[in-house]
């Protein structure tokens, strides 16, 4: 969705002249005057090189950071005017970072229902929930594994079905597949376009990775804290294609494993067209 198309829905995240100085003595200005807005259900990609101010603009939107100036409006709530930001973030928004933050001493069940913590859920809503999510997100049999008894994909989807908990409109990630090989990173890309798909979720994800890029419907390039370019990824086809590559069925079509009936006889042909792509 373009700057235009996105007026026209409604706008779940917006900056206003945002700036971010780090330090007084030897000031580093982070960010230099970001106007954005984002509309509900979009799947946006920041990208940018390292320092250019991705993760602290991700920060400020998510409200784990203030800004020097200028303003971030979050479903129509100035931040600048929340008392208990911590409160508001809890059940606006979910995270996932690069490193999945998972709690150690916790089973993946728990991390999940760290964020639950903040709300009047009930213990046992809480861990229903939990196991529904980690369900979602393609563990229902890891639910009482420690993060450490779980490869790197796993722990990312449980940093997902955390981000998840507390059924935020809107999940921010920072470089959320940095740390994942390729098929893995497909696998996560799936799953986050899908829960875009399901639920609406409005998704911004800072990330380095072209093809994840281009699997986005925005790519948002940022240069020395400031907007470089703001694109619509035009073609609709080639964004299918793009899905469908990183999809699992896609990426056995690309690996050459053997496929259910109908879909093997066209097999050849689609990898053609998904090599292409
Ligand atoms: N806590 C901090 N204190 C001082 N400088 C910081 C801090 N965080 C980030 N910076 C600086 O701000 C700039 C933008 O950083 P960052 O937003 O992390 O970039 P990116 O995520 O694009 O790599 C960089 O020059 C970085 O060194
Ligand atoms: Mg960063």
């Amino acid at each position: 969705m373009n700057k235009e198309a996105a007026m026209a829905t409604e706008i779940v995240l917006e900056t206003r002249n945002l700036m971010r100085v780090y330090g007084e003595r030897m000031p580093v200005k982070a960010l230099n005057g970001v106007d954005l807005q984002i509309a509900a259900g979009e799947i946006v990609a920041i990208i940018g090189p390292s320092g250019s101010g991705k993760s602290t603009l991700l920060n400020l939107i998510g409200a784990l950071d203030r800004p020097s100036s200028g303003e971030v409006i979050v479903n129509g709530t100035p931040l600048s005017k929340v008392r208990n930001l911590d409160r508001f973030r809890g059940r606006t928004i979910g995270f996932i970072f690069q490193s999945h933050n998972l709690l150690p001493t916790l089973t993946a069940r728990e991390n999940v229902e760290v964020p639950m913590y903040e709300t009047s859920i009930s213990g046992s809503a809480r861990r229903k929930r939990a196991e529904a999510l980690l369900a979602m997100v393609g563990l229902g049999g890891r639910a009482n594994h420690l993060p450490g008894q779980l490869s790197g994909g796993e722990r990312q989807r449980v940093a997902i079905a955390r981000a998840l908990a507390n059924q935020p409109t809107i999940v921010l990630a920072d470089e959320p597949t940095g740390n994942l090989d390729t098929k893995t990173t497909a696998e996560i890309m799936a799953l986050l376009i899908d829960l875009n798909r399901t639920q609406n979720v409005t998704l911004v994800i800072v990330t380095h990775n072209t093809e994840v890029a281009a699997i986005c419907q925005r790519i948002i390039s940022i240069r020395d804290g400031a907007i470089e370019s703001d694109v619509a990824v035009q073609d609709e086809i080639e964004r299918d294609l793009l899905r469908f590559r990183s999809s699992p069925l896609g990426q056995a079509i690309l690996r050459g494993d053997p496929l259910p009936g109908e879909i093997a006889e066209h097999a050849d042909r689609l990898r053609e067209v998904l090599t292409e792509t």
